[in-house]
């Protein structure tokens, strides 16, 4: 028996589906495709942190954790982000560890925003921030960004958005699918004007470690920003960890703790075997970040000079492992091109506009997959731009 379309929840209803799974569908039925549509590295787990959740498996370890995760990793976590950001965190009560960073922002989301607030949040941005917040009864305002500014936020146009009914800015830095990152002066024009008008920030840094050229900053560093910032991480792209599902949010321990409530009448707590992996990865995964870390960035310059090369204007990216090359001049919609890009050449990318309006005319490709593919990537855009520009 069929259900009828009003059985779903209108929030449901609001949400599209995301655009990368409808490509991933059709993808997964060509095996001859040179894939650039997945956000996921190709390298797998460090064997050292593979082993860790195995013997975690091994010894026993096979009962929920505490709902806030491991003390151990939690307390790794802290000492991690003392380190890199001199920022202190109370383990017992700021940290808490989630189903990846995916998590962190539903909770975000839920526990703060109430049906008709505001979250202002960049365009194009990743593709689950517009969903969390509709979820959560939210309204999503994105505020454009463009290439002529790199993609870069910028604070003043943050500052046109606010309204007396904003109640958080949601910001992903770096940014997929632009690989932008926020300038150090804009993050403190956004930081004043959290204080000034009394907003929540919640800052997805899950591409943190994989910033290239400039050190990574996080806006809970700027000033009277720890206690209103939610500051999302995870190990998904720094260790190769995506399919282990672990992330962690620091926040004041008034936010943390109602996080926390949301967290353990739905989730209880991340997975054990894979919470004791994370902690391998943060105890002696350190080189392996380097090595991938580099490889990224080798690839990018090579497939971002390349895209440039054969008529795809492409800023340089930042962070994260995305290209986002304009399409405009060959009069395309970035959807069309997607499409017939697929079914001509096998090689699948996604569409610029399915992370918001302004992602419209350009497309993401992820270069988190092996060189050669990359360099026959190229060839491939290349032939397919000749027959149809
Ligand atoms: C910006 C951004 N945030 C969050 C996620 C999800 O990360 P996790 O695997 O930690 O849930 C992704 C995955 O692609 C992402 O690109």
């Amino acid at each position: 028996m069929s259900v009828k379309r009003e059985v779903l929840a209108q929030r449901v209803r609001l949400v599209r589906p995301s655009g990368i799974r409808k490509f991933f569908d059709i993808i997964n039925t060509m095996p001859e495709v040179i894939s650039l549509g997945v956000g996921e590295p190709d390298f797998v787990t460090p064997e050292h942190i593979r082993h860790a959740g195995v013997q975690s498996i091994l010894e026993g370890h096979t009962r929920y954790t505490s709902n806030y995760g491991t003390i151990a990793l939690r307390e790794e976590i802290a000492a991690m982000l003392e380190r890199r950001y001199s920022l202190i965190y109370n383990a017992a009560n700021e940290i808490m560890v989630t189903v990846g960073v995916s998590e962190g922002v539903d909770l975000a989301m839920r526990t703060l925003i109430d049906p008709g607030d505001e979250v202002i949040s960049p365009d194009p941005g990743y593709v689950a921030y517009e969903a969390d917040i509709i979820f959560a009864g939210g309204v999503p305002v994105p505020v454009p960004t463009y290439a002529e500014h790199d993609f870069g936020v910028r604070a003043s146009e943050i500052a046109a958005a606010i309204t007396p009914r904003t109640k958080m800015i949601l910001l992903g830095n770096p940014n997929n699918p632009t690989g932008a990152i926020i300038a150090r002066h804009e993050l403190e024009g956004i930081a004043k004007l959290a204080v000034e008008h009394d907003l929540i920030v919640a800052s997805d840094e899950v591409y943190s470690r994989l910033v290239y050229g400039s050190d990574h900053v996080s806006i809970a560093t700027m000033p009277g920003m720890q206690e209103r910032t939610i500051l999302l991480d995870g190990f998904s792209k720094a260790y190769a960890m995506t399919g282990w599902r672990v992330g962690y949010v620091a926040a004041p321990v008034h936010i943390l703790e109602a996080m926390l409530k949301v967290h353990q009448y739905t989730i209880m707590c991340a997975g054990t075997a894979a919470q004791e992996a994370a902690l391998e990865a943060l105890r002696h995964g350190e080189e392996d970040v380097k090595v991938m870390h580099d490889e990224y960035a080798r690839r990018g310059t090579m497939f971002v000079e390349g895209l440039n090369r054969i008529g795809l204007p492409t800023c340089k990216p930042r962070g994260a492992f995305y290209a986002f090359p304009s399409i405009h001049h060959t009069g395309m919609t970035d959807e069309a091109f997607s499409e017939k890009l697929l079914f001509e050449e096998k090689v699948a990318v996604v569409p610029g506009s399915s992370f918001g309006n302004a992602g419209a005319g350009y497309l993401r490709a992820a270069y988190c997959t092996a060189y050669d593919q990359l360099e026959e990537a190229l060839v491939r855009i290349e032939r397919f731009l000749k027959s149809h520009v």
